[in-house]
């Protein structure tokens, strides 16, 4: 199998390369992003840092489809949690995922509905969530599946993060999810994204302070999941 490997920050993928015995083989760059290749048992893998953000996710996204025609693609790092029954550290892997910041509603549109598309969320992979679901390792930490909503916003206001909970019944919101699953989905090719909470969005009033202090444990819990599927898929 060939893997595209997507995170938005350095620091989210150096969590899977220390946890991951990759071997590597080749780099190849373009716009701005370097598309790391490397070998892990029978997979072959390519391993990116898209940036941050739904333009430069889906941007590098269609690239690594293109470019290196990967059979399943995975988005791995952290968010910011929106339900209380979460917390820190807490992985979750997404069903589906939608763009809170997509308002079209002037014409009448659901917000969140991108216009003239036939789909209001965008749904993962069935068999993906069912094998990152699966990952023993999550002793230490909950691993749930839910909804993500995605939006250029970094979320830290009380207020927005439960409009965003309750508007869309999301349970993460993070910044560049559901533009790759958008782009996944316009590719038919099959996707799952998985975030560990670094922070609370807000609805704890530390999130700026907790994500700082907190990314690269909690994006090391996601990196775990992320070995499971390597190793099952
Ligand atoms: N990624 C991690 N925490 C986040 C937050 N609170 N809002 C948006 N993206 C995030």
């Amino acid at each position: 199998m060939r893997f595209g490997i997507i995170c938005a920050m350095q620091e989210e993928l150096d969590e899977i390369i220390n946890n991951v015995q990759l071997q590597f083989k080749s780099i190849v760059s373009i716009a701005g992003c370097d598309y790391q290749i490397y070998d892990y048992k029978q997979n072959e893998i390519i391993m990116l840092v898209c940036g941050i953000g739904k333009v430069n996710s889906a941007s590098a996204t269609q690239i690594l489809i293109c470019t290196f025609k990967p059979d399943y693609i995975v988005n791995v790092g952290v968010a910011g949690g929106l339900s209380i029954d979460l917390s820190f550290g807490d992985v979750v892997v997404a069903t589906d995922l939608v763009q809170h910041d997509m308002d079209v509603r002037s014409f009448g549109i659901p917000l969140g509905q991108i216009p003239r598309l036939d789909t209001f969320s965008f749904a993962c992979d069935k068999y993906l969530v069912n094998v990152a679901m699966q990952t023993s390792k999550a002793d230490k930490y909950k691993l749930v599946s839910g909804r993500i909503a995605s939006g250029d916003q970094f979320i830290d206001d009380k207020n927005r993060a439960e409009f965003i909970h309750n508007e869309f019944n999301a349970i993460a919101c993070e910044m560049e999810g559901a533009a790759i699953a958008h782009v996944c989905y316009l590719n038919k090719v099959p996707f799952v994204v998985i975030r560990s909470l670094s922070d609370m969005a807000g609805i704890d009033g530390v999130a700026m302070h907790s994500f700082s202090e907190l990314k690269e444990v909690s994006a090391n819990n996601a990196a775990q999941i992320v070995l499971h599927i390597l190793e099952s898929v």
